[in-house]
């Protein structure tokens, strides 16, 4: 039976993967003021789990979000300990720069953590959601999946198929009560974006936001339930060109390439 429970942070059940820094730490604190009934915190073994799920009073549960079993024990631990699991941020993903001339090892390794961590993760809750009768999927995409990705073929063609992913899920599985958003910022000041070398680099950091800004972004995102989250509205408007005339769209681009190059 679908219940009809509009999204509340309070008393929710909440797993965030990649949350040991950088955009889910922003989500779980964040979240967390809200007083949810349960905070998973996930992200791959490490210190910086332990210190970023204490930060916030969640609970460490390690796992690689491109096994398959490690994401079914992560869900399973999460509904065993608290019963239930109303929202699952799929946050965890990685940057891979270059062009096609990227190793394909580099490409597999992007494709499953980008892409088939959602995979596996809706895969393991649906079951999960018809049990409960509703539930909730945030994938953190970006902007590159609506537009592209400077300098970032792999990272561009996998956040276009998570987009794609979020999109078949919304359709497909709403009258089981399944909500899904895909959170889609441009830069974020992490350490993903800190990392990043050559000639874009500077370009991103100063136009990078902080973390914090996404996930208030997120929480009203969230209760509104938009498909959507944009923390940097203009996206919208860049995405509405794109459809609207690409090849005007394409040439844009290659301008803008050649600016932050110079
Ligand atoms: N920073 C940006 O500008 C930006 C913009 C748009 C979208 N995003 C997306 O936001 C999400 C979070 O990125 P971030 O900016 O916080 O980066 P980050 O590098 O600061 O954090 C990513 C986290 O994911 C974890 N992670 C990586 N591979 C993993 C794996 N296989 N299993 C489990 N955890 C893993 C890392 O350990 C890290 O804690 C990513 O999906 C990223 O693509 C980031």
């Amino acid at each position: 039976m679908i219940q009809e429970i509009p999204v509340q942070l309070s008393g929710a059940v909440i797993l965030i993967t990649g949350a040991a820094r950088g955009i889910g730490l922003a989500l779980a604190q964040r979240f967390a003021i809200e007083q949810p009934a349960g905070l998973v915190l996930s992200d791959l073994a490490g210190a910086a789990l332990s210190q970023a799920a204490a930060s916030c009073g969640g609970v460490p549960i390690p796992a690689d979000v491109s096994s398959e079993s490690d994401i079914q024990f992560l869900i399973g631990q999460t509904v065993d300990r608290f019963g239930r699991l109303d929202l699952i941020c799929s946050n965890a993903g990685i940057l891979v720069s270059g062009g096609v001339e990227v190793p394909d090892p580099e490409w597999d390794r992007i494709w499953r953590v980008n892409l088939m961590s959602h995979v596996y993760i809706a895969r393991a809750y649906l079951p999960e959601l018809r049990r409960q009768g509703h539930g909730y999927l945030l994938l953190t995409v970006s902007a590159a999946g609506l537009l592209t990705a400077p300098g970032a073929a792999p990272y561009a063609v996998t956040k276009h198929a998570a987009l794609s992913l979020a999109e078949w899920l919304a359709v497909t599985h709403a009258a089981e009560g399944l909500r899904v958003s895909a959170l889609c910022p441009e830069f974020v000041r992490t350490q993903m974006v800190l990392d990043v070398e050559g000639p874009y680099r500077d370009w991103m950091v100063n136009a990078a936001i902080p973390p914090e800004a996404v996930a208030e972004t997120v929480v009203n995102g969230l209760a509104a339930e938009d498909f959507l989250i944009l923390p940097h509205p203009e996206v919208a408007e860049y995405f509405r060109r794109k459809a609207a005339d690409y090849p005007r769209w394409l040439q844009g681009m290659r301008r803008l390439l050649d600016k932050v190059r110079t």
